[in-house]
């Protein structure tokens, strides 16, 4: 297979004099991805994407895992077409958002109230706001280890981007090493009375300790905190609708986005009555606080597209049809890894419902560049990857198939560069980490 470029050379020479980063979230930009890539993707279906020189190419992230069923699936594009004939934005709110407020809140039985949103930050943002409200208290807690949790200034004033982010803001944000409750624990004896919440997705792709997620919101709760648990990643793919489910657990706000509409944007807040109905207009008397409020928040199409997606995850067995695809893509992958005798240079993490893939150089160590080569040969066969697999419900066995044998030839030039470098077979520079203090 020979691919070419040209359109997507000329999009990268001209996209960044007019949209800075290139992209609307740094995850997609250039240098996240090696120069032999697709710059820009003109349309997808199904499992497929086709980039803007016609080269198709597989897809494993699944626009950046929120599309859990698959590219312009077409149960859910039927009932987005019904309501963007209806309209989609009045002067006040669409019945739909009723209907939606009780599917989800049926989904997630702990939680009494939800708020909806048309970005993963916005929903964390309000929660960490709720929380600070509710206890009086200042300092966020989150684990120092995770990659993201919102653009807004409380996360990413903590991140090595904080250009632009007064430092009394990041000051008060506060980290601990996830998953780990003896650094949780020593967080709060820090700073007794004054951490408002603790922030954190359930889990991530390497596990976590057993009974973790009840220890840590009973230790938060023990000291006076909430616990806001985010299921942006994690809804709709550790099981329905998320780890809260898969590990019976009752934190006091949640945050959901990505996977739950197929791809249209619609994120929610849901949490305990006691808190939510702080953002309320019913409590006379009260303080008013300004939750989520924007004039796109109850567009009636995305949220008709979540609508549809639940539909399909509660009637098709659609986390399990995922998770044995995780499965056998593991297992298959294994078995080159130990045939070539790579065990020590690709790890994939043997996590059913996101296989996540670390590459490291002929000393062990994580390496960009040989990380960059492997996306360059995996590209060059037809599949776009960026170093994880989310299973959607489009993939299938024989796609999955054709990522092994693609991820066998590339295995072949990395066991090379394992001893010539890297730097033989990469065309252009490694990618960069998203995080990152300069340029
Ligand atoms: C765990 C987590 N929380 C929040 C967000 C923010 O979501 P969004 O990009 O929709 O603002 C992300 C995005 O990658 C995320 O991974």
């Amino acid at each position: 297979m020979s691919l070419q470029f040209k359109n997507s050379n000329f999009y990268r020479s001209r996209i960044h004099q007019l949209i800075p980063g290139g992209a609307h979230t740094y995850t997609k930009g250039d240098d996240q991805f090696p120069d032999l890539a697709p710059a820009a993707i003109d349309h997808g279906k199904g499992a497929y994407v086709w980039d803007i020189d016609d080269n198709k190419f597989l897809d494993c992230s699944m626009g950046l895992t929120s599309v859990s069923l698959g590219h312009a699936y077409e149960p859910v594009l039927e009932r987005v077409r019904e309501e963007l004939d209806k309209g989609v934005n009045f002067q006040r709110p669409s019945y739909i958002e009723m209907e939606m407020a009780e599917k989800f809140l049926s989904l997630v039985p702990c939680h009494q109230m939800i708020k909806f949103s048309k970005n993963g930050s916005t929903v964390t943002t309000a929660a960490v706001k709720l929380a600070r409200a509710f206890t009086g208290r200042k300092l966020v807690a989150f684990p120092s280890d995770h990659p993201f949790y919102s653009y807004d200034d409380w996360f990413i004033g903590k991140s090595a981007c904080d250009f632009g982010v007064p430092g009394e803001m990041s000051a008060l944000s506060v980290s601990y090493a996830s998953d780990n409750l003896e650094s949780l624990t020593a967080l709060f004896d820090k700073y007794p009375g004054q951490i408002a919440c603790v922030i954190s997705e359930p889990e991530k792709n390497f596990g976590i300790p057993e009974n973790y997620l009840k220890d840590a919101i009973a230790l938060a709760h023990k000291n006076g905190a909430l616990y806001i648990v985010d299921e942006m990643i994690t809804g709709f793919k550790t099981d329905f609708p998320g780890s809260i489910k898969k590990y019976g657990i009752e934190p006091d706000m949640a945050t959901w986005g990505k996977g739950i509409a197929n791809g249209f944007s619609f994120c929610a807040l849901t949490g305990k009555k006691e808190i939510m109905e702080i953002g309320g207009i019913k409590q006379k008397g009260e303080k008013k606080l300004f939750l989520i409020s924007t004039t796109h928040g109850g567009e009636t199409h995305a949220i008709a597209a979540g609508l549809a997606t639940i539909k399909e995850f509660q009637e098709k067995d659609v986390i399990g049809h995922n998770h044995r695809l995780g499965d056998y893509l593991i297992r298959q992958i294994k078995s080159v890894i130990a045939e070539y005798n790579l065990g020590e240079y690709i790890q994939i993490a043997d996590c059913n419902w996101m296989p996540v893939f670390i590459f490291r150089n002929s000393t062990g160590q994580p390496c960009l560049g040989m990380r960059s080569l492997f996306l360059q040969e995996m590209i060059a066969r037809g599949v776009l990857f960026q170093g994880i697999f989310v299973p959607c419900f489009s993939h299938t066995i024989e796609d999955v198939d054709y990522f092994v044998a693609s991820f066998r030839d590339a295995v072949k030039i990395y066991t090379e560069a394992l001893t010539a470098g890297y730097e033989r077979f990469l065309t252009g520079s490694p990618v960069a980490p998203v995080f990152r203090k300069y340029i």
